[in-house]
């Protein structure tokens, strides 16, 4: 771990559902914040936002069971809006650089429900680097590749710790990070990685959960306001702070649970645009 930013793992002060300010006596608040709030973030998350994925491969078959093979958590489009939306997000990230002969960072790339396509549309001459935290998940990676010649060329299996990313600066045209950002313990400390290893005409895809229950259909009430630690606004802040400018929030018509933002690295010596993120 560093010192740039604290470990996020419970929901950003500011970004709740609105309610009415109230007053509270001392032995109130007290009791709040002495004996509640404690108990919540440790409730919450007791072992760390992915201690779910983070296992020893010899998990991975486990870890595709819940999360893989097509119908689990990540990948059946009846599931989940990603998954649904497939192909126009492929869409958009060729439209922003995803091509023939491009290096393309799949950050978290989880069970690889976009390994083989990535890899396909930058073809021989391109470079796919699959990068996760966890052995498991990564083991599948690896596997996944295994099964097509072109895939498994052109794609190298990145396993790096929470606070770091083991690429090359200044490599990738685009890094897409997808329903991740919420689970980086280190968000900041990684943006400013993602920031590094970017071209300096790259882009950073960004896609997330809204935290807003209205938006989310497959999953039970409360669920975004537990899982998600903070807003768009928050996560935009954040990702600013690392050194980058946004460049567009497009939409995609049949996206409902989530947002993308497309943000574009400052040159190394630019300032950054906010003061230090501190997430936690
Ligand atoms: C909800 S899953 C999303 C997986 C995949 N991107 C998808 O959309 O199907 C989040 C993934 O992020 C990975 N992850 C969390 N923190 C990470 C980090 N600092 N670097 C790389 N991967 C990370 C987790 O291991 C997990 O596979």
């Amino acid at each position: 771990m560093t010192t740039e930013d604290a470990p996020a793992a419970t929901p950003a002060a500011g970004s709740e559902p609105k309610e009415e300010p109230k007053t509270f006596s001392t032995e109130e608040l007290f009791v709040v914040v002495v004996v509640v709030l404690p108990f919540c973030s440790v409730q919450m998350f007791p072992d760390g936002v992915n201690s779910v994925f983070l296992k020893p491969k010899e998990e991975a078959d486990r870890l595709e069971e819940v999360y893989g093979k097509g119908q689990g958590i990540f990948e059946n489009p009846e599931g989940r809006d990603i998954a649904m939306n497939a192909e126009k997000i492929k869409a958009l990230l060729a439209a922003n650089g995803l091509k023939e002969g491009a290096t393309i960072v799949d950050l978290g790339a989880g069970t690889g429900l976009f390994l083989s396509s990535f890899a396909h549309m930058v073809g021989s001459e391109g470079k796919l680097y699959a990068s996760e935290i966890s052995e498991a998940f990564a083991e599948l990676l690896r596997r996944k590749a295994a099964q097509d010649e072109l895939v498994k060329s052109v794609t190298e299996i990145i396993v790096s710790p929470e606070d770091s990313l083991s690429i090359a600066d200044g490599v990738a045209d685009v890094v897409f990070i997808c329903d991740v950002y919420h689970h980086l313990t280190y968000p900041v400390t990684v943006m400013r990685h993602v920031r590094r290893i970017l071209k300096p005409e790259g882009k950073l895809v960004m896609i997330d959960f809204h935290r807003d229950d209205e938006k989310i259909w497959r999953k039970p009430k409360g669920w975004a306001y537990q899982h998600l630690r903070a807003d768009q606004d928050t996560f935009r802040s954040e990702i600013l702070s690392a050194g980058f400018t946004l460049v567009e929030e497009p939409e995609i018509d049949t996206l409902t649970e989530n947002y993308i933002m497309i943000f574009s690295p400052n040159p190394p010596d630019a300032e950054t645009s906010a003061p230090e993120a501190k997430s936690a």
